[in-house]
């Protein structure tokens, strides 16, 4: 990292394909690496909490109300949208005038960037548009031969990206506006501000993560909101992304699935889903089916997060789109 070479890491939501965010090298080995287009911008991990400034601008209507998210989110799965400073390049925000700024939980991420003493810039660690990893053999998958090193740090706790929000003064308490929702939820946000709906402009990266076709699996996903919306073309197999595995939900008898794969078996807990929703999706696709049928989850908590991943993965992918296409917010 030093040398400004590339270093996909350990994070306590996926794993991140990290570079030295003060070097204009190593963040162009980011975009490449990962075949990502120059316009989406990545986000920047701190070492510590004093480092913000070298980093980002905090503006006074926010001064007093921003330490109180620090205070209770980091480190932890929580992205920020602050002010760039001029040092951090327009490369990094995609020539946007905000930083996406967070700090990792993860021991090892921690332990790296603690001892570089520098910003990491550090995107998910998977090619353009597709799965998140959630493990090093997932990094492998997606990066392997791209990159000179995987730093294995075990599955990742969350199993999600981070919740990104930008953060506004309010006439009694701060405005938070949830731009890709997270780990951090709506609820955990809303004890210390008031949530304020997504806008979507057509044309504006102000938004995060949102190209419509994200997080896509090679194989087709149709989510399925009702089971009797089902009807199997003859001769396609079919894949299972089922959330709590109960008959009763209608949807393990549907057809002969090749492979199922439970999210929370029995109970259908939310924190168990989200740590192995990519995982799932991943060996899903690479089962002998033709198509992913997924069960919806509630949308609420955590679900919200898996739900967003969920729609994004199914969408269809438009001409150019996906993989390697372009960004539509
Ligand atoms: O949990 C995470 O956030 C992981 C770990 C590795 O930190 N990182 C991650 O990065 O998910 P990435 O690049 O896959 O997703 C970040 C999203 C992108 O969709 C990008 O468009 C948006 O954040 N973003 C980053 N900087 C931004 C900025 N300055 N303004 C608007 N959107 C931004
Ligand atoms: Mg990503």
């Amino acid at each position: 990292l030093q040398r400004g070479s590339v270093v996909a890491l350990p994070t306590e939501t996926v794993y991140g394909l990290a570079g030295d965010a003060m070097n204009d090298e190593a963040v162009t080995r980011i975009f490449e690496s990962k075949s990502r287009p120059r316009f989406d911008p990545l986000i920047v991990h701190l070492p510590h909490r004093d480092s913000l400034p070298d980093v980002a601008q905090v503006p006074e209507e926010i001064e007093s109300i921003l330490p109180k998210f620090l205070d209770r989110f980091w480190p932890g799965p929580l992205t920020i949208l602050l002010p760039k400073q001029p040092a951090i390049s327009d490369l990094i925000t995609a020539g946007l005038p905000h930083v996406a700024v967070r700090i990792s939980g993860h021991a090892v991420f921690r332990k790296v960037i603690g001892q570089l003493g520098r910003p990491l810039a550090a995107p998910s660690a998977n090619r353009f548009g597709r799965i998140s990893p959630t493990s090093a053999s997932a990094v492998m998958e997606e990066l392997g031969g791209e990159i000179p090193l995987i730093l294995d740090g075990g599955a990742c706790r969350e199993g999600l990206e981070s919740t990104i929000i930008g953060i506004a003064p309010g006439p009694k308490k701060p405005v938070v506006t949830i731009l890709r929702p997270g780990p951090v939820t709506r609820e955990d946000l809303k004890q210390l501000g008031k949530i304020q709906a997504v806008r979507r402009e057509a044309g504006s990266i102000e938004a995060p993560g949102q190209t419509d076709s994200h997080y896509a699996p090679i194989k087709p996903l149709k989510l399925l909101a009702d089971p009797a919306d089902f009807t199997p073309e003859p001769d396609k197999r079919y894949a299972l992304l089922s959330y709590r595995g109960d008959p009763a939900d209608g949807y393990l008898s549907l057809t002969d699935f090749v492979e199922t794969s439970v999210l929370s078996p029995g109970s259908g807990k939310l924190p168990e889903a989200a740590v192995r929703f990519f995982y799932s999706l991943r060996q899903l696709d690479q089962s002998s089916a033709d198509e992913i049928i997924a069960e919806p989850l509630p949308k609420r908590g955590l679900g919200v997060a898996i739900m967003d991943r969920l729609e994004r993965a199914a969408a269809p992918k438009t001409k150019g789109e996906g993989r390697d296409g372009a960004h539509q917010v």
